[in-house]
């Protein structure tokens, strides 16, 4: 019988690129295939290749300008790339606005907060509800029900008829990810949600973002923060001057040479 093969160079039964359970051979819930991005003449990203497997957890660190934010917005569609493919749940995404793919599960935080500065915390949530999971929740009751649900989540019940402008820097990154998890993704990208945070507050989203993938959702995470990255990733991915140069165990990332290099030379 031929049963599915294991990753190279992973020894038997430790499979990293498979959390809970998952079989070996299960389609990748992200794929990025070759993809390349420029600015002008100046090449952003370059061969990135890179494959999420669902309930996966993984951290994509380098140096400041390495093109994460970059790599971000090209699987999220806020940017175009110019070379390659990315494709989410089986289906290739190019061509689909932003909006499109979040409809398809894939949400982001954005580094920088961006709520409607208008509109009440609660207001805010009730947004992506109600424009990205509409064909499902009809009713204002069920509406409200789960933005109440979402602040509970993420510790903002007390907050919901404040402006933004009213939290504080933690409850701000915290209105963020309910923001994103309003949309019910299947895919959540953090993009730097820590940074510029007290070690609780960390922890704080620390615990929040694994919640959310004990619920199931598969997450990406973009940090800094060594401490938070290396506890919370099952994978690590590391992008230096627009090129993926590692990929794997994150205690065997971190001790590679090329990666130390990168760091040290920051
Ligand atoms: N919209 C843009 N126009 C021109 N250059 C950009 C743009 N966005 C990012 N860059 C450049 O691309 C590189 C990667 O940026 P970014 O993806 O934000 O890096 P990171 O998130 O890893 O810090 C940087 O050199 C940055 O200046
Ligand atoms: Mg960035």
């Amino acid at each position: 019988m031929n049963g599915p093969r294991a990753p190279q160079g992973t020894p038997r039964g430790t499979s990293p690129g498979t959390p809970h359970g998952a079989p070996v051979g299960e389609a990748p819930l992200l794929e990025v295939n070759e993809l390349g991005k420029r600015f002008g003449g100046f090449v952003a990203l370059e061969g990135i290749n890179l494959s999420v497997q669902p309930g996966e957890r993984v951290g994509l660190i380098g140096p400041n300008g390495s093109g994460k934010s970059t790599l971000v917005n090209c699987m999220c569609g806020t940017l175009r790339h110019e070379l390659g493919t990315v494709r989410f749940n089986g289906r290739n995404l190019d061509g689909l606005k932003a909006h499109e793919r979040t409809r398809l599960g894939i949400a982001r935080s954005f580094q920088l907060p961006r709520p409607f500065a208008s509109l009440t915390v609660a207001e805010n949530v009730r947004v992506p509800i109600l424009y990205v999971v509409q064909a499902r929740i009809r009713h204002v009751a069920a509406t409200d029900a789960r933005c109440a649900e979402l602040l509970g989540l993420v510790g903002l019940a007390d907050k919901s008829r404040k402006l933004p402008r009213d939290l504080t820097q933690i409850e701000m990154r915290k209105l963020e990810l309910a923001r994103a998890m309003a949309a019910e993704p299947k895919l959540l990208i953090a993009d730097e949600a820590m940074a510029g945070l007290s070690h609780g507050e960390v922890d704080d989203i620390l615990a929040l973002l694994l919640r959310m993938n004990e619920a199931g959702v598969t997450v990406i995470m973009i940090e800094h923060i060594m401490r938070a990255v290396l506890h919370f990733s099952q994978r690590l991915v590391v992008l230096v001057a627009g090129r993926k140069i590692a990929d794997g165990n994150p205690q065997e990332v971190v001790r590679n040479p090329e990666v130390e290099r990168a760091y040290l030379g920051e």
